[in-house]
């Protein structure tokens, strides 16, 4: 293996325990607790260890977490009344409602319901409008840890080019945006389902990220020798094992640096949370973001 591979777990541990010594001395300076409010739909398993992991990393950083878990039949209604209760919950900094919900609910007026300053999953389309006239409120979560890795690992994103493959609004599509922004400077390629000559376009990647959620999807011959590659893909492989979009091995010989999975963004997706959620308290209560 030629490659570096970028710990994320070791990098989520460092940025937690900094997240943690900020909500200490928050609680120590002003009484301020932040709080995060997890809202599960019905029993879907894994958004249950995903929601189980966010509760556990808040507490652990020193917030206040609380889960609602509401039946599989729960109405839209009484979803979105239980938005608005912790909407107007003084002690919540954070709501979170996750995904997937199920098939009878409608998440987007329960997203555009998200009180935009406690909109720390970023899913609001406000949120992700401030996003894209370049003056972003929160930044969701997973592209937010892509950032971040980028940054520790040393890679310089102006001018680069990166190739970001699927558009979805969790990751893809604000990621895209995110690399443009001044400061990044990245020229951004939004590749998807559709794009023609998928190998050719990634191959022109200084940094390449794989968010589609397909095992095998990126190969040795679509990274160009020394580039970056950041799997965002958590998928479940045959035998049960989590398995990215990018088949590690092979793609290990070529690039420069690579994310594995797991250990590599999905850390970083759950530490940006709690970041989000400690800017959110700070910003609620006019105290400066840090
Ligand atoms: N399901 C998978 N990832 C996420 C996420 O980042 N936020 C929410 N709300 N649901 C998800």
């Amino acid at each position: 293996m030629s490659a570096t591979v970028i710990d994320g777990k070791a990098l989520a541990a460092e940025v937690r325990s900094r997240i943690g010594t900020e909500v200490a001395a928050l609680r120590e300076e002003h009484g301020i607790q932040p709080g995060l409010a997890a809202v599960i739909v019905g029993e879907d398993p894994a958004s249950q260890v995903y929601v189980g992991m966010k509760h556990r990393a808040s507490e652990t950083a020193g917030m206040r977490s609380e889960q609602h878990v509401l039946p599989a039949d729960t109405s839209q209604e009484a979803l979105e009344a239980l938005v608005a209760q912790l909407n107007a919950d003084d002690a919540v900094d954070g709501i979170l409602v996750q995904l997937p919900l199920p098939d009878h609910l409608d998440p987007r007026p329960v997203q555009e319901l998200i009180d935009p300053a406690k909109d720390v999953d970023a899913l609001n389309p406000y949120t992700a409008g401030r996003l894209a006239v370049g003056d972003p409120t929160f930044l969701s979560c997973t592209p937010y840890g892509v950032l971040e890795i980028l940054e520790h690992a040393g890679v310089d994103t102006a001018g680069a080019d990166i190739v970001v493959v699927g558009r979805s609004n969790l990751v893809g599509r604000p990621l895209s945006v995110m690399l443009t922004l001044k400061g990044r400077d990245a020229t951004v390629t939004l590749a998807h389902s559709r794009t023609r000559d998928l190998g050719e376009v990634c191959r022109r990647a200084d940094v390449l990220v794989a968010a589609v959620g397909r095992i095998g999807l990126i190969t040795a011959d679509m990274v160009r020798p020394g580039a970056t590659v950041i799997d965002v893909g958590t998928n479940r492989a045959a035998d049960g094992s989590l398995v990215g979009d990018v088949v590690f091995d092979e793609v290990a010989e070529v690039a420069g640096a690579i994310t594995p999975v797991p250990g590599g963004v999905g850390p970083m997706t759950v530490t940006m949370l709690l970041q989000n959620t400690l800017e959110a308290a700070r910003e609620r209560r006019g105290l400066p973001r840090r």
